[in-house]
């Protein structure tokens, strides 16, 4: 059976997958997942046979769709990695990843992106897309803390592999890998995990255009960036946005202030066009369960279900167990 396979995605539903086809509450039918993000929750829709249409405002994530959501049969074989590309074509790229020099990464590691994504220029449609999303995995598997705000003198401490030993008992040499290593490693698992379901399609718009774009859905599902949880991803990921041009102003659903009215001014654009809206939340975040509720509750009827999850944190057990909550608005009074 298709397995999802390592994305490494900060705030991902993969632990929650199969409760939350469970409580779907269609069992076949066009699903919209519109803060997709690292796709979990596509992709497990798209196994369940659903049709899917997966959007996020980040290119990071859509790569990520466009490669295993919307692709229904192109692989890749490791011949790609002998991709003749153009020596002065890698040099500009080489110039215009320059930012990550020393922010991100070591200079010759900087270089060494600029081929990969030299030979992701020489790929067409969704291989391209498979490449791309194995490249983002390996960027992402170099940095401490799998993420990219880190600071570089930070970057530079965790990456020594005898303070880390040191320090956490763990060399965590993959750091030091190199780009190309990491692709090759998870590359079969990237390629097995493609397959033809229903038809699907990925987007890459704010959450407001998307709810615009579409005609009709039977579902919508939502897991945005809750405020005053780890919610910034354009900080997480955007780097990768910018190398390829693609960073863009969305709104902001991060802010405590205008959370429930952005919320609100979504789910009315989409409410006719949807028999549905759901909607994670977890009990650790703001604004409450009894406000989402009452906001929802303006466009028809209300269910909550709710699972008991006990989130880890570096490998700790969270001792008062914070609940993940489900809101099924089914729309019309
Ligand atoms: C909690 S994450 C989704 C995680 C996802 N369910 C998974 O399993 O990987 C929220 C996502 O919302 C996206 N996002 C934030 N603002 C957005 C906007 N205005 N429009 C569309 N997506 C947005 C972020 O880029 C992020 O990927």
């Amino acid at each position: 059976m298709a397995k999802y396979p390592k994305v490494n995605y900060i705030g991902n539903k993969e632990k929650l997958v199969d409760w939350l086809i469970e409580e779907m509450p269609v069992k076949e039918g066009r699903v919209l997942d519109i803060f997709a993000g690292g796709c979990s929750v596509s992709y497990a829709l798209k196994v369940h046979g659903y049709s899917v249409i997966s959007n996020d405002i980040l290119y990071a994530d859509y790569v990520i769709a466009k490669a295993l959501i919307e692709n229904e049969d192109k692989t890749l074989t490791l011949s790609v990695f002998e991709k003749k590309t153009d020596e002065s074509r890698v040099r500009e790229l080489a110039a215009k990843f320059s930012f990550l020099s020393e922010r991100l990464y070591y200079p010759e590691e900087v270089e060494e992106l600029a081929g990969l994504a030299a030979v992701a220029e020489k790929l067409e449609g969704s291989e391209r897309y498979l490449f791309l999303a194995l490249m983002r995995r390996a960027m992402i598997r170099k940095l401490p803390y799998s993420r990219m705000n880190v600071p570089w003198n930070q970057i530079q401490k965790l990456r020594d592999e005898d303070y880390s030993y040191e320090k956490y008992k763990r060399k965590r040499a993959y750091h030091n890998q190199s780009f190309e290593s990491h692709m090759r490693e998870n590359f079969e698992e990237y390629n097995r995990a493609v397959f033809k379901g229903k038809e699907c399609r990925a987007y890459c718009l704010d959450a407001f255009d998307m709810a615009q774009r579409i005609d009709h859905v039977d579902v919508v599902y939502m897991d945005p960036p809750y405020p005053s949880t780890m919610n910034n991803y354009d900080s997480f990921y955007g780097l990768f946005d910018e190398m390829f041009d693609r960073k863009r102003q969305h709104t902001d659903y991060t802010r405590k202030e205008s959370f429930l009215d952005n919320m609100d001014r979504l789910i009315g654009r989409l409410a006719d066009k949807t028999g549905y809206v759901v909607l994670s939340q977890n009990t650790r975040v703001r604004p409450n369960p009894e406000e989402v509720e009452a906001m929802l509750s303006k466009y028809g009827k209300v269910e909550i279900k709710r699972k008991k999850y006990n989130y880890q944190v570096t490998g700790k057990e969270n001792k008062n167990g914070s609940k993940e909550l489900l809101f099924i608005l089914k729309i019309g009074k």
